[in-house]
């Protein structure tokens, strides 16, 4: 089948790409199916991005196509604010359900970088509502991406996602990241050094007093900037020093939520609750747009006091839990369940690790890391063209077959749920061929 091409690409202007490199030589996507993508020109792709971190039950179920388009018919939109639709709610309970306790509520946004701005907020919000108003400063990570919006790129770490947006959030500092590929390098799953990098916090505190700390947010895993996989002790340390002075810990689980790490979520993984869970993409399988920030109870009484006829949360958006998102969140946890897809860990991570492992000693391969369905193959960069050497690979892999994704000079593996291990050993063996000829 070919799809015809637009032939103005210039209107679009695309959102974290090389434009012009793209509109040069586009890769266009016409439909998806399973693990595969297909080009407008007819060729299949394996998709190992989960589109973007977010196709986890692979392309095409038929059961959320259903569920969108019944609930288009039946309930298209419901007013967000004083006004509700049982389905909502119906999602909110199932989704505390698979969360530890006491995180109890959900507030309901239309993406990762809405959900964060949400969780900052409700943090901000509850230590005022508690009558800790001196508790104001965020505590954020160098390579954590926490999505787009000025809260986020506040607390994020990624230099050029906030050079060139002004002063952005003030009263944020930074611990520094867990990347320490002197001691790590090809380590498999949690890395044995880097628990210290969590002391960190506590020089913060001393230097701010905890009194005028709000929360501390971190993904439990680092996906965006190349899957930064925690040394082993040091979340279990975060959250030890953040209760120690009455900090709020936030994970950002957009990547990690709804299976990635071959458990339901980091928190199970790890073994760790924080204060607030801050969920997207998986949520509805990537099909329609929906975050959610899951908090403890603790929080939310904070907020139920006053008349009762008071609003107690002055936030929330259009589309908050959007009846389509919610039909779809739906549909996608019942494939979640019924495949077991969230707990693929233990039949597939120990393949995938040994599968991406068998990369070392290739060309310009320096690093290789994996924890549970997600991977990363670290390249030494080209001398003075930053990023230039991935980027080949990943136009080189695109023309053999597989859609990866790269950041910085680090190719990211993070293939839908549903794969299989001769999509795997595909995969891998494309890797391979496209490292032995790069430049
Ligand atoms: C950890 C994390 N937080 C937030 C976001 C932002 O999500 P969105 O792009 O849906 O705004 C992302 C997106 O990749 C993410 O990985």
């Amino acid at each position: 089948m070919n799809v015809p091409v637009p032939n103005n690409l210039e209107a679009f202007w695309m959102p974290f790409t090389a434009n012009r490199q793209f509109k040069k030589a586009p890769r266009l996507l016409a439909s998806a199916s399973g693990m595969y993508y297909t080009t407008v020109d007819g060729r299949k792709l394996l998709d190992a991005a989960a589109g973007l971190w977010c196709v986890n039950a692979g392309h095409g179920r038929r059961e959320i196509v259903e569920a969108v388009a019944n609930q288009v018919g039946e309930l298209d939109y419901a007013p967000a604010f004083q006004m509700g639709h049982p389905k909502a709610f119906e999602l909110a309970a199932r989704l505390t359900s698979m969360l530890p306790k006491p995180l109890d509520h959900v507030f309901f946004t239309n993406s990762g970088s809405e959900s964060v701005e949400t969780a900052l907020k409700i943090a901000l919000a509850y230590q005022r509502a508690r009558g800790k108003g001196t508790k104001t400063r965020l505590i954020g990570r160098e390579r954590g991406y926490h999505g787009v919006n000025f809260g986020g790129i506040s607390v994020g770490g990624i230099p050029t996602n906030r050079k060139f947006f002004g002063s952005l959030l003030t009263g944020v500092d930074h611990m520094r990241h867990t990347h320490d590929l002197e001691r790590n390098a090809f380590t498999r799953g949690q890395p044995e050094y880097g628990a210290e990098f969590a002391d960190e916090l506590e020089r913060i505190i001393y230097l701010h007093d905890a009194s005028n700390i709000a929360a501390v947010i971190v993904e439990p895993m680092s996906g965006s900037t190349g899957v930064l996989v925690p040394p082993k002790g040091y979340l279990e340390r975060l959250r030890e020093i953040c209760t120690k002075h009455d900090i709020l810990l936030i994970f950002d689980e957009v990547i990690t939520g709804f299976g990635r790490l071959g458990a339901p979520f980091a928190v199970d993984y790890f073994g760790i609750v924080p204060d607030m869970v801050v969920t997207a993409k998986g949520i509805t399988n990537g099909v329609i747009p929906m975050g959610a920030v899951l908090c403890s109870s603790e929080i939310y009484d904070a907020f139920m006091t006053g008349p009762e006829h008071a609003i107690e949360l002055f936030h929330g958006y259009t589309y908050s839990a959007h009846p389509v998102a919610c039909a779809a969140s739906m549909a996608t946890l019942d494939i979640y369940a019924k495949e077991g897809l969230l707990t693929r860990g233990p039949e597939l991570a120990q393949y995938f690790e040994d599968a991406l492992h068998s990369l070392k000693g290739l060309p310009h391969v320096i690093d290789i890391r994996n924890i549970g369905l997600v991977g990363a193959i670290e390249l030494r960069p080209i001398d003075g063209e930053p990023t230039k050497r991935a980027f080949s690979a990943f136009l080189s892999a695109y023309e053999k077959g597989v859609m990866m994704r790269t950041t910085g000079d680090i190719i990211a593996l993070s293939p839908p749920l549903i794969v299989t291990k001769e999509q795997i050993d595909f995969l891998v063996s494309v890797i391979a061929d496209v490292l032995k000829a790069l430049p």
